[in-house]
């Protein structure tokens, strides 16, 4: 029988070297991803290229729908990111609780990093009359006059690159995020300060297209004419990713308004930019995924975490985005 000092001993021993494996490990994910990318992309960009992208300076002046809330001063402040968030018009919980993290004014003053809303049309009165109200009161809602259904997210998305390059030309990025992802606000700005990249996200590889045999999400079906390749070439993973301006200009002009295409994230980020001269920055495992076993606070108040998605939702620790806000305040008082 092992002695309960010897026990106490063994763990103290252990732990250092676990936390070594954990280090590495998330080290390792981040190599392995990098060489395959390399691989594929010497060896695969070729056959890739498929789709009509002539170019058309249509929608970098024109837009096939009409901003029915718009802010067009919101960017008169000195901004480093634009932070478009699409929402669905009832989402009132979560535009209001960005509000109380990074989108509240001391945040955005330390930052330059300021949360707008992006949502579609209601067909609820009472609805679009407190969305009026609330965008009376903060000035931070954009609305775009297309019915707000989730296979609409890529006109969305399109209307967020519409109305950055025609609002907010000045400001070097726009981040896109989803109202279940938590940013860290800090640890961003200060990685975007110096990037040269113009995409910033954790890079997806060799992702299935969804057809009918392989598909068990109905949503992100694609049709062969719409898409024959078998895989998508690497592209962000959807719901936090960040582009600059120049992403935002070259893709409006390859871009179609037409027939959205349903996978947005793969669609901007992978299928139109592989055909542009823009570089990637992948940020892998510092975009943390929702199966985190525990509250992820160490690698958010070490600043190696940018996002964490969703992680309120498959965690067996009840924990909110709020209460990783308040750790990572609790560190800055
Ligand atoms: C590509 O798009 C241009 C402009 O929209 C159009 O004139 C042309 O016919 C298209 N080409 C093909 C092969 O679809
Ligand atoms: C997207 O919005 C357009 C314009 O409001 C609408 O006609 C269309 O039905 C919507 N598509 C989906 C899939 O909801
Ligand atoms: C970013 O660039 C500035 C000047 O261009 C430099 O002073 C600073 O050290 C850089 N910061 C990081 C984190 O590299
Ligand atoms: C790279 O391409 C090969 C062959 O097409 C494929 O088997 C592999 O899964 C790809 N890897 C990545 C990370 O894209």
């Amino acid at each position: 029988m092992i002695s309960r000092r010897r026990k106490a001993l063994l763990v103290l021993l252990a732990a250092p070297l676990l936390l070594c494996l954990k280090v590495i490990t998330d080290e390792q994910e981040a190599e392995v991803v990098k060489r395959e990318f390399i691989t594929n992309r010497t060896h695969g960009s070729a056959k890739q290229k498929v789709g009509n992208f002539s170019k058309s300076y249509k929608l970098l002046t024109e837009f096939p729908y009409k901003f029915l809330m718009d802010e067009p001063h919101f960017c008169a402040e000195d901004l480093l990111v634009l932070n478009m968030m699409p929402v669905s018009v009832g989402d009132v919980e979560s535009r209001a609780r960005v509000r109380r993290m990074w989108g509240s004014r001391e945040v955005v003053a330390s930052t330059k990093l300021r949360p707008l809303f992006l949502v579609g049309e209601s067909s609820d009165a009472e609805q679009q009359r407190r969305l009026q109200e609330e965008s009376d009161e903060y000035h931070d809602v954009i609305q775009v006059g297309f019915v707000d259904s989730y296979l609409n997210l890529t006109l969305k998305t399109l209307s967020a690159l519409h109305w950055k390059h025609t609002r907010c030309r000045q400001v070097p990025w726009l981040l896109k995020s989803d109202a279940d992802v938590f940013v860290s606000p800090w640890a961003l700005t200060k990685l975007l300060r110096n990037e040269t990249a113009d995409i910033v996200c954790r890079l997806l590889f060799s992702k299935n297209v969804c057809r009918p045999h392989n598909c068990r999400d109905k949503r992100w079906m694609i049709p062969l004419e719409v898409y024959p390749n078998e895989f998508y070439p690497p592209y962000c993973n959807g719901p936090a990713y960040a582009v600059n301006q120049k992403f935002v200009r070259e893709i409006l002009t390859v871009a179609s308004a037409e027939k959205p295409f349903v996978m947005e994230d793969a669609y901007y980020t992978g299928i139109l930019a592989q055909g542009l001269d823009l570089k990637y920055n992948n940020i892998g495992s510092r975009c943390q995924l929702y199966h985190l076993k525990q509250p992820p606070y160490d690698t958010v108040g070490r600043g190696r975490s940018l996002f964490l998605v969703n992680p309120e939702r498959k965690s067996r620790y009840r924990y909110t985005l709020e209460d990783v806000w308040n750790y990572l305040i609790s560190l800055r008082t």
